[in-house]
């Protein structure tokens, strides 16, 4: 094959052979095909889309550019989970030692926050002495002797998916769901998890801001899922609002905390016991109890257990920004409005997400709201707090932040949490 060619044939709107992708991706893989050519193509499949069958063959050339993770070792049923990222979306903190604590074990391979988005290794780094690198020994060992492993991927899970990843987001190539679809599905089936729960985000903080498109794209991943031996079931779920009242590191996992400690913000615990229960649906183990597992304290001795499995102290204070600002309200009413984009950057402002792969995040920065949609706002009274390291980092997140709200008279309920299951 020529690379030349098959850009050609996807440009012209023609479907690529299973021969073609094979090739295209492996020889991506192996250098032998340019980024300049790689990009052009992205760009061919982002303007003329793919079938069905394209986008299966070319997951399955993503996950054979590398290793498949075999769990059977385990000796326990997996479920993980993948959320296409929002703002102030920790549920993968309560929830990865929640699961495990009822029965299953949860394999979360997981990511740094790029743009508006936070990274859940990002959040627990925020941890003194946690380790977000493990080896694959040290991932097959804690998950059979506790169930539950946060971490980074290893360099041999799909490597076309990172290379093609960090040449997507340099050339306006990332928001085509062939291309989402294959590169998230291709990390999570690598991974060797047995059962999968999407939670798909709709709304301005999300990658999808419509529901048909995240419906698309949930369909598209069960699809690929099942085709590939995974139980996987897709939530539709709001992300026109941050998650919970806290947005950044730190005070995410200190919020987290608070759920598992049987507390936290309705929402955040609303979602965490949706996707605990498709989890262990899906792993086989209907009658588990997440409810239960808050209650009594045996999530919470997961987390525990988890965390120091990784290094971390669990005990640890948690880090403290040099710099506070109160932002009060300016008027009575109802605080209808309150948008995630602009809170996720005003966040990333503070400094708690990164503009560069290479960037270091502050632990310590994020915005803690005290209000949120629906509730009733006095002038004067207190609606979020921003926090950073560096003072200079203040102004630009005020703006930002400022436009998040709406305060109304009156309040006509908000976009429910849960929109949509599929399956
Ligand atoms: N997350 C991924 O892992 N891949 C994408 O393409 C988009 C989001």
């Amino acid at each position: 094959f020529a690379a030349v060619d098959v850009i050609r044939a996807k440009r012209d709107g023609g479907v690529l052979s299973e021969a073609q992708i094979d090739w295209v991706v492996d020889a991506y893989t192996r250098g032998q095909v340019a980024d300049e050519q790689m990009s052009a193509l992205a760009m061919a499949i982002l303007l003329r889309g793919m079938t069905g069958p394209e986008i299966a063959r070319w997951t399955a050339a993503m996950i054979a550019s590398g290793d498949r993770l075999d769990l059977s070792a385990v000796n326990r049923p997996t479920a993980d989970k993948h959320s296409t990222g929002g703002v102030g979306d920790k549920i993968t903190l309560p929830l990865t030692p929640l699961v495990a604590a009822c029965g299953a074990a949860v394999p979360q391979l997981s990511g740094r926050g790029l743009g508006h988005t936070g990274g859940t290794l990002d959040k627990l780094e925020s941890i003194p002495g946690w380790r977000a690198s493990l080896t694959n020994d040290e991932f097959i060992g804690q998950l059979r002797d506790v169930g539950a492993v946060i971490c980074a991927a290893g360099d041999r899970l799909a490597p076309a998916d990172r290379k093609l990843y960090a040449l997507r987001d340099v050339t306006g190539t990332v928001e085509a769901i062939p291309l989402i679809a294959s590169s998230i599905m291709s990390k999570k089936i690598a991974e060797g998890t047995g059962a999968l729960v999407l939670d798909v985000k709709v709304g301005s903080g999300a990658f999808m801001k419509s529901v048909d498109d995240a419906r698309e794209l949930a369909r598209t991943m069960v699809d690929l899922g099942t085709a590939h031996g995974v139980r996987t079931v897709a939530l539709l779920t709001d992300m026109s609002t941050p998650l919970g009242r806290t947005v950044g590191n730190a005070v995410e996992v200190t919020e987290s905390v608070e759920v598992l400690a049987g507390g936290g913000p309705a929402d955040v615990v609303e979602l965490t016991l949706a996707l605990a229960r498709e989890m262990l649906t899906a792993a086989g183990l209907p009658d588990a109890d997440p409810e239960a597992a808050l209650r009594d304290g045996r999530a919470m001795d997961a987390w525990r257990t988890m965390i120091r499995a990784q290094g971390g102290d669990p005990d640890a204070p948690a880090p403290r920004a040099n710099e506070t600002e109160q932002v009060r309200a300016e008027s009575d009413g109802v605080l209808s409005g309150l948008d995630a984009y602009r809170i996720g950057i005003a966040g990333w402002r503070l400094g708690a997400g990164r503009a560069r792969k290479e960037d270091p995040v502050s632990a310590a920065a994020g915005v803690v709201l005290h209000k949120k949609p629906g509730d009733p706002v006095r002038a004067g009274e207190v609606l979020y707090e921003l926090r950073a390291d560096d003072p200079a980092r203040i102004p630009a997140a005020r703006e930002e932040a400022a436009a998040a709200v709406t305060i109304s008279d009156t309040w006509s309920g908000g976009t429910p949490l849960m929109l949509e299951r599929i399956a």
